[in-house]
């Protein structure tokens, strides 16, 4: 199973970035902890952060045919990016999202999410460790759909 972790904007800074919030491990550590669970469970893991929302809309096109799934952390653009739920959607492919933070305990314009009603499923307010629940959950309901 083939599975695609995205970032996106600002989240190349975490581990320096607001830390109070968002927590002192880097991206790099998350994708070396998650490399762990992958293969753990027998899972293919591509792992990339893209700053831009077309960036990361091409890399989501780029995914059909060679993922199974993906999990994703949109960044801000959860918030505003019917585009992103169009990309998801078009290729076709079950996705989780994930956020570090809990957003629907932040700002009001945190509290809403362009791609949750497309989603299999939504993790958030567990720091990095919603990205292994969210590889995790997101194996299992592929290996469920097989
Ligand atoms: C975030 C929450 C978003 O509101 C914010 O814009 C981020 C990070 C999170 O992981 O908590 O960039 O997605």
């Amino acid at each position: 199973m083939r599975i695609a972790v995205l970032n996106g904007p600002n989240l190349n800074l975490l581990g320096t970035r607001e830390p109070a919030l968002y927590g002192t491990d880097s991206l790099a550590d998350i994708e070396r902890s998650l490399r762990g669970v992958a293969e753990e469970i027998g899972a293919e893991l591509e792992f990339s952060q893209h700053n831009g929302e077309g960036d990361l809309i091409d890399a989501i096109h780029r995914l059909r045919g060679t993922a199974d799934g993906v999990v994703i952390n949109a960044g801000a653009y959860t918030h505003t990016s019917l585009a992103i739920r169009d990309a998801l959607t078009a290729v076709e492919l079950p996705f989780v999202e994930v956020h570090l933070t809990n957003v629907y305990a932040r700002e009001p314009e945190r509290r809403h999410s362009m791609l949750a009603p497309a989603a299999v499923g939504v993790i958030c307010g567990l720091g990095a460790y919603g990205y292994e629940l969210a590889l995790r959950g997101l194996s299992r309901t592929l290996a469920a759909r097989v």
